[in-house]
């Protein structure tokens, strides 16, 4: 794996890997196993968003493989005045082993990984979020032991977050359904993908997406950037939330996962995220261990920095 832009580029088996490798990480550092793989490397980490679990999964990550993580904020980057990431990213391949960004355009991103010569990981945009997918995979397998004919169900807005999990969901052999209101679709190219492998819905009925659905997932209803819509999208969003006549549509056990950070009594109410609080603190644990795995496939063994 060069980069991780988004999911799209990952194979069944590249997937595969990585849970496999997160899954080991996890164990050696419960057990206190060390895991030097990526001694002597540096990870920039430009951030243009705010972070809580993302900032502190890769720093902490980078630190238990042996190298080190440099947080990287844009206000303070000549990037924040118009510095072309052109130039940037042809600078910091010549001091970095690895870059992590957090920004808006997807473009950005790809930009990043075209011009520089070193791995280039997306720590979320507007378009995708592989790294906490990758992390949600790895939950649910924990739990229910296996992927493959599971029913996951996203609710909300069709953002970031649904993109990558309807590739992350169908790409594991998850069966995912998603319930958004008009006009507030996920990727209209991810979406026609999905729907060909026959294992894919969009409706903009809750109750018809979360029908038996082994997993129920939600993200807020205003992205990071979209504050000033607030106000107007809990008009447009209500009713698309996580509560207790919803789970009562789903599995019985079924799991609920919400990446972080959740707004109760929006698109989840604060019974349900109680009720199932260890199953989201496990997932966000697990960022930690799915990030260990991605760095160590894209850093481990890319050609020296420089040219
Ligand atoms: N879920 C997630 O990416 O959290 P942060 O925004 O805190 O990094
Ligand atoms: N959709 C959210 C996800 C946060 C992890 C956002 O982009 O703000």
């Amino acid at each position: 794996m060069k980069h991780l832009l988004k999911l799209q580029d990952l194979s069944e088996n590249e997937i595969a890997d990585l849970l496999n490798l997160a899954d080991q990480l996890k164990y050696e550092k419960k057990y206190g196993i060390p895991h030097p793989m990526l001694a002597g490397k540096s990870l920039g980490m430009i951030f243009e968003k705010s972070s809580t679990r993302t900032r502190v999964s890769f720093e902490v990550g980078m630190y238990d493989l042996g190298g080190q993580a440099l947080f990287l904020s844009a206000n303070d980057l000549q990037i924040g005045r118009g510095e072309p990431v052109s130039d940037t990213a042809r600078v910091l391949s010549r001091y970095l082993d690895g870059i992590m960004i957090r920004t808006f355009a997807q473009e950005e991103v790809e930009g990043l990984a075209a011009h520089g010569s070193i791995p280039v990981i997306n720590g979320l945009t507007d378009y995708c979020h592989p790294c906490q997918v990758l992390a949600d995979l790895m939950t649910i397998r924990e739990r229910k032991g296996y992927l493959d004919g599971l029913k996951l169900c996203f609710i909300g807005d069709g953002n970031n977050m649904a993109n990558s999990l309807i590739v992350g969901g169908i790409k594991t052999g998850m069966t995912v359904s998603v319930a958004c209101p008009a006009g507030h679709l996920p990727d209209a190219k991810i979406m026609r993908w999905a729907s060909g492998t026959g294992r894919f819905t969009c409706t903009e009925s809750v109750e018809q997406a979360a029908a038996d659905a082994d997993v129920l997932y939600t993200d807020v209803w205003a992205s990071m950037g979209q504050e000033a819509e607030a106000e107007q999208r809990r008009q447009v969003f209500a009713g698309y939330q996580i509560n207790d006549a919803v789970m009562a549509l789903a599995h019985e056990g079924a799991m609920v996962l919400h990446c972080l950070p959740a707004h109760r009594e929006e698109e989840i109410t604060a019974a349900v995220f109680e009720a199932h609080a260890d199953e989201i603190f496990d997932q966000a644990e697990n960022r930690l261990h799915a990030q260990k795995a991605v760095l160590v496939r894209a850093l481990k063994d890319a050609p020296l920095r420089g040219r």
